[in-house]
């Protein structure tokens, strides 16, 4: 797994072109504290020091069933859940992926250079593609290929995302490393970044990941206080303390995935709760109540962000084309660059 933790710039003398980030999201669903946790906090976090392109991936959710009248209003929300969430579009490149039409072309092109072995052996087109109850179509297991053009086509070397997306940036990474040498020297190889939290655990069910497509199973990032509560409260645990001594390594999934959640959004009582737990004098109750606060506290700005944005569509529209106008001259570079190479012209 080739995972960088701490970020740097290029080392000085190193190659010129700067080091751009890239990072998408499905417009499926709403934005849960899972996809902050994992993606969002690090986006928030990276775009101060990176060149950062991040993109709310239209062509990918159409892989998955969806309802085309609300579509476009889903795009709309999750681009003003990322901003209520801190994406900072004046810093960062916030666009939709089918604005700019290069991903597709792009793909098509890598689509010559990646194995069909390979995209059958991506754990999340194996799980998919099991669900399928019509079939099993090409765009699902193409799925990845788009993905490895998205970043290409910024040649982006940092891409933040949580677990489940390894597997997809490892391909990438193959797909651009093959590229290079059939083609010349062209992709910067892309890497992985993950955050504590880059896979946060259904509270319901912490056997399974925290997941739009799953209802209960998440926290959205702009979900009102009581509900936020009544969630935490309800979050599995174990019937009581463990043993005296007890190790936090050895916890349950649903304990371990509180832990996480506390660490990321309250820090201060960690140290506190950890011990109770080696004690064996832990109150799971106390400690949710600690969670909530912090959640409640931490998302309440996001939260009327969110509610003023989501009044302004024409604003938030405006943002996205904005997004577009930017990322399109850097996407044509490339494109001529890569049909050049592959003796398109
Ligand atoms: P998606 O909602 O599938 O488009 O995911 C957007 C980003 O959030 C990706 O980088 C995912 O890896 C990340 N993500 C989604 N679910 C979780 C989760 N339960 N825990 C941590 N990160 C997640
Ligand atoms: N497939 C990613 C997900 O489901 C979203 C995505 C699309 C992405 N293109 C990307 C993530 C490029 C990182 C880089 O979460």
């Amino acid at each position: 797994m080739r995972v960088q933790e701490q970020a740097r710039p290029a080392p000085a003398g190193g190659p010129r072109i700067p080091v751009r980030v890239f990072s998408g999201i499905q417009p499926t669903g709403v934005v849960h504290i899972g996809n902050y946790v994992g993606a969002i906090r690090q986006w928030a976090q990276l775009q101060r020091e990176f060149e950062s392109y991040f993109c709310i991936v239209d062509l990918h959710a159409i892989t998955g069933s969806y309802d085309v009248a609300e579509f476009p209003q889903r795009v709309l929300d999750a681009a003003a859940a990322n901003v209520a969430a801190g994406i900072d579009p004046n810093q960062s490149v916030l666009f939709v992926q089918s604005h700019v039409p290069e991903h597709c072309e792009l793909m098509w092109l890598l689509n010559v250079l990646t194995p069909v072995g390979q995209l059958e052996r991506m754990t999340q087109y194996k799980e998919r593609s099991r669900r399928a109850k019509t079939g099993v179509m090409a765009g699902l297991l193409n799925y990845p290929v788009l993905q490895a053009a998205d970043v290409l086509l910024y040649k982006a070397k940092l891409v933040p995302v949580g677990e489940d997306q390894v597997q997809h940036v490892e391909l990438m990474r193959d797909i651009a490393e093959r590229f290079n040498k059939q083609f010349g020297e062209t992709f910067p190889l892309p890497e992985a970044r993950l955050t504590k939290g880059a896979r946060i655990m259904a509270l319901n069910d912490p056997a399974a990941k925290m997941s739009k497509s799953v209802s209960g199973s998440y926290i959205a990032l702009v979900e009102d206080p009581e509900s936020i509560r009544k969630k935490v409260r309800a979050a599995v645990t174990d019937p009581g303390p463990p043993k005296k001594g007890s190790k936090l390594d050895d916890a349950s999934p649903g304990v371990a995935n509180l832990f996480t959640l506390l660490e990321v959004f309250a820090p201060h009582r960690y140290a506190e709760f950890a011990e109770a737990y080696h004690d064996g004098a832990i109150r799971y109750s106390e400690m949710k109540q600690a969670l909530a606060d912090a959640i409640v506290e931490t998302f309440a700005p996001v939260r009327d962000r969110y509610a003023q944005l989501v009044q302004r569509p024409d604003e938030i529209r405006d943002i996205l084309a904005g997004g577009a106008r930017r990322a399109r001259p850097v996407a044509q570079t490339t494109m001529e660059e890569v049909r050049k190479e592959m003796g398109l012209r």
